[in-house]
């Protein structure tokens, strides 16, 4: 019987199994769509029981794997068992996990890097094929069989209505305070039936407290006590304070021209040590009033809320560090009414981002000297994590800034290059460039005027003469000159890096 006192529906009550049975019930050849998003809210009991039966099934000389589709990264409960156990077929979308990246570079895994706000509706149109299981984290079930969710919404919403069969793990870890944090939206449909979505704010309520299913369709609930797995983040280095230093510098310099308002537009905040450090610094500088309309809450984002400086966020999933969880777990009543959790075809909406007017900051891998940028693959092929949100908000932002040390792999990879080796954000969706040198405000510049400036304000030192070198020579020799490049050398600084191990040419 339940020991939690989280589930209050009675026939849900009943279907209380342990996790190998539950695991039981996911056939090989299945495609399972699981919560979690960026290591909050994933199930953390069936994917481990699943792994276990997956190992001992292919040790047997059975071929046992599935396709799994998630909200977007999760951990390595959940990714890294199913991937070290070779169980996986197919991932989509965004993922970081160590071991299924492994797999995916050796081409033994297939992946599938979908913007995430298009997830859903390739799963509404029938596009992915067809959904068997829902394997789903909440925080509790109400006596009415509703569900409540838990530390992050992402494609929830659409598992639970698309699947087959549903399989509930209840995680009385998660904070009871959670109940009320969340908005699920229940008025997409796809053409011609679509309507505007009636989200004019932030902080905006436009959907449901819980998540709806029909409890005939759940066929196990699996109770779990577990806490989310995120790593923590580091204290921000040299080089990231110095872009947030720059990147704040840059948004006091629109509001002194009268480009933003004093209390800016909603943030959004991409994953990672650099946008953490850009959120402490906001946290420091005299900004007051601020908003979100972001993808995930970090810790950066939750000291701005706790200060004040942010008056409400709006997500689809918290991504804290270890000590940040532990204290939001304690206090999640404080931060109730500041908080919208959404399901993510919402907090990632296009077509919302354009209309807040979205300050979009995400981090890149490399950028070229017109303003494209690649923030997925090392050397063209070699997959990192995946688009993620990005996309989403870099194309429809009000101010689409990317963020970048200007070296990688001290110093022999310059991070801004003659021609990116994979392109993600083209320079039509790209405004502002950071990197610990500088930025670049790409606006209202024609290609060779980008080219200086990015050079000047964003290279390292080191590489700005050899970048000056090519733009010159791709100047007077090229085949046209509005966007000068030599297509013989556009990429050999990538392939000089495979095969010499730097980017420069001294070597
Ligand atoms: N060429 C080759 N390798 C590079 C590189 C470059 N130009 N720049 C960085 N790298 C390497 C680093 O050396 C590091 O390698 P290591 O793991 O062997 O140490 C790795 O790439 C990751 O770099 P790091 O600087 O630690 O990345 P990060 O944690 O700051 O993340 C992104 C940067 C771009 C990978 C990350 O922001 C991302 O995944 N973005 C896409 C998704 C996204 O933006 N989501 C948010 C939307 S809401």
């Amino acid at each position: 019987m339940p020991s939690s006192g989280r589930i209050h529906h009675r026939e849900l009550a009943r279907k209380v199994v342990p996790a190998d049975v539950a695991a039981g019930l996911i056939a090989p050849g299945s495609t399972v769509g699981m919560s979690g998003f960026t290591g909050a809210g994933y199930p953390k009991e069936v994917p481990l029981a699943l792994a276990r039966r997956i190992s001992e099934a292919n040790a047997a000389g059975a071929r046992f794997r599935i396709n799994v589709w998630t909200g977007a990264s999760t951990a390595p409960e959940l990714d890294g068992a199913l991937a070290a156990a070779d169980g996986i077929e197919l991932r989509l979308p965004y993922q970081s996990d160590p071991v299924s990246r492994q797999k995916i570079n050796d081409g033994t895994m297939e992946y599938i890097d979908v913007h995430l706000s298009h997830v859903a509706q390739l799963v509404w149109e029938g596009f992915l094929g067809h959904l068997d299981v829902a394997l789903v984290e909440v925080s509790g079930i109400t006596e009415d069989g509703a569900l409540i969710p838990s530390s992050s919404v992402g494609n929830n919403k659409t598992w639970i209505d698309q699947a087959d069969a549903v399989i509930l793990e209840v995680n009385s870890w998660q904070s009871a305070d959670l109940d009320g944090m969340h908005d699920i939206y229940y008025g997409t449909a796809l053409p011609p039936d679509r309507r505007p979505i009636p989200l004019v704010r932030p902080g905006d309520r436009i959907g449901e407290r819980y998540l709806r299913c029909p409890p005939e369709k759940v066929v196990a609930v699996v109770e779990t006590f577990a806490p989310d797995r995120n790593t923590g983040f580091a204290q921000p280095d040299q080089s990231s304070t110095r872009i947030a230093g720059h990147l704040i510098e840059f948004l006091e310099h629109e509001v002194a021209r009268g480009r933003l308002p004093a209390g800016l537009l909603p943030l959004q905040s991409g994953v990672g040590n650099v946008a953490n450090a850009v959120l402490a610094g906001l946290g420091e500088s005299g900004f007051e009033g601020l908003t979100a309309y972001t993808e995930v809450i970090q810790d950066g984002m939750l000291g701005l809320l706790k200060s004040g400086t942010l008056t409400v966020a709006s997500a689809t999933a918290f991504s804290l560090g270890p000590d940040a969880v532990t204290e939001f777990n304690d206090s999640a009543r404080d931060y109730r009414d500041r908080i919208v959790l959404r399901p993510q075809e919402i907090s990632n909406h296009p077509e919302l981002v354009r209309r807040l007017g979205v300050l979009a900051m995400n981090g890149a891998i490399e950028v070229d000297l017109y303003g494209n940028v690649n923030s997925t693959h090392l050397m063209g092929s070699r997959i990192q994590n995946g688009i993620g949100g990005s996309g989403d908000f870099a194309r429809n932002a009000y101010i689409s800034m990317f963020m970048t040390p200007s070296t990688a792999k001290d110093g022999a990879i310059s991070s801004i290059v003659p021609m990116v080796s994979h392109v993600d954000h083209t320079e039509h969706d790209v405004n502002v460039i950071v990197t610990e040198q500088g930025l670049a405000d790409l606006r209202g510049l024609a290609p060779r005027r980008r080219a200086t400036l990015m050079i000047d304000n964003c290279a390292h030192p080191d590489y700005r003469p050899m970048l000056h070198d090519y733009v010159d020579r791709a100047q007077s020799g090229a085949y046209g000159r509005h966007t000068p490049h030599l297509l013989d050398e556009a990429l050999s600084w990538h392939s000089r890096f495979v095969q010499t191990g730097s980017m420069r040419t001294e070597r």
